[in-house]
């Protein structure tokens, strides 16, 4: 059983909340797609990752904090030239080799892991309501894609692969008090969205950066009409 979490932008407890709960669910490998930082000034979840050896992906957060290119208005709300101003050398060279996508094997195929989209992994974005049919690889072996960025995550089939955003662990927008993580069976195909507590890991973060931006405070707001996607686990 495969693991995958994506977009903690900082927030430490709701990811170790994450991990913990795909363990828990039978996850033995966890993968990372993206956005550990961003937003909360903090490397604490750059180091968890590297502590627990999980294979990561580089998010569009971290494209910009390594080249600098962003507009400078966003750093207000992006915060990461104060966030590679924190990192270590070790920790930034690290960074800078997670790839933008990976491949691994999986029953009867492949499965895509990306941060952005099949066409463009780091910065695209794929939403609950977008055309899947322009994202369907062009390698007929690849029978699942595994996508972050929008925090908003959705399970959906399209042609002969099923399309997964996995959403946000540690920022989601669809609903800022659940997490989200996903557990994927390869043996038969088989995703599920795991959706956690973390409103009080929102709270705590409020108490610690009190100048954090409007952008974060309105996601860690919103709450969905009704119940948020996937399975709610307390
Ligand atoms: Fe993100």
């Amino acid at each position: 059983m495969l693991g995958l979490l994506s977009d903690a932008h900082g927030n430490l407890a709701a990811f170790e909340r994450g991990v913990a709960l795909l363990r828990a669910k039978g996850a033995e490998r966890i993968y990372f797609l993206g956005d550990a930082v961003g937003y909360i000034p903090t490397i604490a979840v750059i180091e968890r990752l590297q502590a627990e050896d999980i294979p990561c992906l580089q998010g569009n957060h971290e494209a910009m904090m390594l080249s600098r290119r962003y507009a400078p208005e966003r750093e207000a709300a992006y915060r990461l030239g104060e966030i590679a101003a924190l990192l270590p050398r070790d920790l930034l060279r690290w960074v800078s080799e997670w790839p933008t996508s990976r491949v691994v094997p999986v029953a009867g195929g492949l499965a895509l892991l990306v941060h952005g989209s099949p066409k463009d992994p780091t910065f695209d974005y794929v939403y609950p309501d977008s055309d899947l049919t322009q994202f369907i690889p062009g390698d007929a072996r690849i029978r699942a894609v595994f996508m972050g960025n929008t925090h908003r995550p959705f399970i959906r089939d399209c042609g002969n692969v099923r399309f997964v955003n996995i959403g946000s662990c540690g920022l989601p927008r669809d609903d800022g008090g659940w997490g989200s993580v996903c557990l994927y069976d390869p043996d038969d195909n088989s995703a599920r969205i795991l959706r956690f507590p973390v409103a009080d890991t929102a709270q705590e973060l409020r108490r610690r950066y009190p100048d954090l931006h409007p952008a974060v405070l309105d996601a860690f707001a919103r709450r969905s009409e009704g119940t948020p996607y996937g399975e709610l686990c307390h």
